[in-house]
């Protein structure tokens, strides 16, 4: 094949690697497995690659039952990068901890595996898109794929250009989110973007109300449900993404404000990181939860 179809045809489809398989690696592999890419999903934790690849196909074989049952020939699992095959067209998005050495690691031992034909992309909620590709070989290869939660439901990605980056890699990075479905809105590198910045108050003071007792989270999510007309209330948002994520997001975001007021991380969510009550993942957050139950019990 030659001409425009066949240039848009390899541009559209690279070999994806999702590195880490936790509530969004195992959403962002599944979209690109239903999109017909050969993807790798890589996690040091055998027993989050098991859920991830659990999680998967059950949700995989409600819409395409024809790709869950031979998932293992489109997705393939492996504890290190190394286990990967190296395909020169690579898209890589990481979905590891917000933690910019933590990230900067995986994207540089990525490099080194697949070369520089590939695409390094971070979802990263909050940090600097141009600090995260300060660190790596080529910044210029380096985009921010910020997708939300839960990843197949959630329309809209963020694509983020750091000071760097190509705008050959933000526009092909751009093209594929929409060919997997995606609203893309196109960001410069800032502070928790655009719906990180926004949702701060949002948790933020809803995270004050429970600490001043004014009402309880669940009084405060179904003014909010009700009301507001919010799809979900802060805390079972908040449970959702994580209590860790969220309070990690909203402390980057204080320190890349100089440590505004406005962005003051909470105690309380703070106690629950350290309690392990980190929300859905763990069985509890603001509220616990029973695998059998339809909503979060109190
Ligand atoms: P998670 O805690 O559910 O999963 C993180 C996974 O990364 C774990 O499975 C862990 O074993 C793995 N991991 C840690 N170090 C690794 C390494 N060196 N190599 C490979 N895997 C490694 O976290 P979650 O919620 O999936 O968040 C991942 C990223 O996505 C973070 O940057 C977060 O800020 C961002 N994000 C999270 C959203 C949410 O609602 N949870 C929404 C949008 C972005």
């Amino acid at each position: 094949m030659s001409g425009p179809t066949a240039l848009k045809a390899s541009l559209l489809d690279p070999h994806v690697c999702v590195i880490g398989a936790g509530t969004m690696g195992r959403g962002i592999a599944q979209i690109a497995v239903a999109a017909g890419h050969a993807v790798s999903l890589v996690d040091p934790d055998a027993g989050q690659l098991q859920a991830a690849v659990a999680d998967i196909r059950s949700r995989l074989n409600r819409k395409h039952p024809e790709l869950a049952t031979d998932l293992e020939t489109r997705l393939l699992c492996a504890k290190s990068i190394d286990a990967v095959p190296a395909a020169a067209d690579t898209l890589v998005v990481e979905a590891v901890v917000e933690d910019l050495a933590v990230k900067a690691t995986v994207f540089a031992q990525a490099w080194d595996h697949f070369g520089p034909g590939c695409l390094l992309a971070t979802n990263t909620s909050s940090l600097s898109i141009t600090e995260i590709a300060a660190a790596t070989a080529d910044p210029t290869r380096v985009v921010g794929l910020h997708f939300f939660n839960p990843v197949p439901v959630m329309r809209l990605v963020e694509v983020i250009r750091g000071l760097d980056t190509d705008q050959e890699v933000v526009a092909r990075v751009a093209a594929l989110a929409r060919s997997w479905g995606k609203e893309v809105a196109h960001v410069r590198s800032a502070p928790g973007f655009i719906v990180n910045r926004v949702a701060r108050p949002f948790y933020g003071e809803s995270l004050r109300l429970l600490e001043e007792q004014t009402a309880s989270a669940e009084i405060i999510d179904e003014v909010l449900r009700g009301a507001g007309q919010f799809r979900m209330g802060p805390f079972e948002l908040m449970d959702l993404i994580g209590n860790d994520v969220n309070f990690t997001v909203t402390s980057t975001v204080w320190r890349a404000f100089n440590f505004d007021a406005r962005y003051a991380p909470s105690q309380l969510q703070a106690e629950l990181v350290a309690a392990g009550r980190l929300g859905r993942k763990s069985g509890r957050g603001f509220y616990r939860y029973d695998l059998d139950a339809d909503r979060p019990q109190p």
